[in-house]
């Protein structure tokens, strides 16, 4: 697709899609029908935003370096697949996405828009726990999706974003993310990744399934909060550097689009099996700790809606719908 430019990002978007051969400001103004002074402004403005941009004398523009950033410019530029992400709403710093997600799926949003932030001011995660967000360091997302399905379905999107994710990991850090159920990336024992799934339904159909995902990306040890130091790690941690956000960010949103599709196409099996296969928490001797009591025993598997079995001691088989899962 002829792609034409237009204003700023635009032009960003031909830079970008250049890889780092000159562009003439000539071109890029009779294109645009503006000129060469607009088309030089345009470029002083991506200057501002953190881009630098080199002037070649008689060639034209050369994008050299991005900031690290999660704009929907970046983000695109390294998605392998554009099929799925319809939107991205950027936002410098917001309380937490989550709501923005919600009144954009209200407000009629398509199946794929994005909403990433730099920074969390009030991020929060499952059972109400705050989530630490610092500014620039991770990636703090939530993505609407809006299959057709009804709401009883809903948990499995939880463990499609989990296989995602994890996957997303390992093919952009090579860091051995695993599942830990229901819905934590951990490294080692200390976790990278939590999931938030929240939900919009008629009572037998579901409007919306907004996944948060709050990825810890390039912090070090020491920014972790003092509670978090000993549970906590970032992807950069365990890659032993530093990590492009925007190509993580466009993995994870690559995955998702690709395993909803499998999902969709193929039901829950290969699901289940990805998730199995990625897991922590299988075969694993676990306590299911709940709010009126505790579960010993093996994980076994997960089932059709998501719930996890756990062999007891006396070799009953018991289904976990919502616990946390120690050690
Ligand atoms: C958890 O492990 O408890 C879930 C954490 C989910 C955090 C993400 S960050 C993006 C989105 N916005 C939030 O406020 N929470 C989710």
């Amino acid at each position: 697709m002829e792609l034409k430019v237009k204003d700023k990002e635009s032009l960003l978007r031909r830079l970008m899609v250049a890889g780092g051969e000159p562009v003439s400001g000539q071109m890029l103004a009779d294109e645009a029908g503006v000129s060469r002074t607009a088309v030089w402004k345009w470029v002083r403005e991506l200057e501002e935003d953190g881009y630098t941009v080199r002037s070649v004398r008689k060639k034209g523009y050369v994008l050299e370096a991005s900031p690290d950033r999660l704009s929907p410019a970046l983000i695109r530029q390294h998605l392998k697949d554009d099929r799925f992400v319809k939107d991205i709403i950027h936002y410098e710093s917001v309380g937490s996405t989550m709501p923005l997600a919600h009144r954009e799926a209200q407000n009629g949003a398509p199946d794929g828009t994005v909403i990433v932030a730099e920074e969390q001011t009030e991020g929060r995660g499952r059972l109400a726990r705050p989530w630490s967000s610092a500014a620039g360091k991770g990636i703090w997302m939530s993505v609407i999706l809006k299959p057709d399905i009804p709401p009883h379905r809903a948990p499995q999107f939880t463990l499609i974003a989990a296989v995602a994710i994890c996957l997303a990991i390992r093919e952009t850090a090579e860091v051995e993310a695993r599942i830990k159920w229901p819905n934590d990336l951990l490294v080692g024992r200390r976790k990278v990744t939590g999931i938030l799934t929240e939900l919009q339904a008629d009572p037998d159909r579901v409007q919306a399934i907004i996944i948060g995902t709050g990825i810890n990306v390039n912090q070090e040890l020491d920014d972790f909060p003092a509670e978090l130091a000993d549970i906590a790690t970032s992807v950069r941690i365990e890659a032993g550097q530093q990590v492009d956000r925007a190509a993580l960010a466009a993995a994870v949103l690559t995955n998702l689009g690709k395993y909803s599709r499998l999902y969709i196409e193929e039901g829950f099996t290969p699901i289940k099996e990805l998730w199995e296969k990625n897991s922590d928490t299988i075969g694993r001797k676990v306590n299911a700790v709940m709010m009126r009591e505790k579960v010993t025993g093996t994980a076994i598997g997960i089932t059709e809606d998501g719930v996890l079995e756990i062999r007891t001691e006396d070799g009953g088989i018991r289904g976990i719908y919502s616990a946390d899962i120690e050690p």
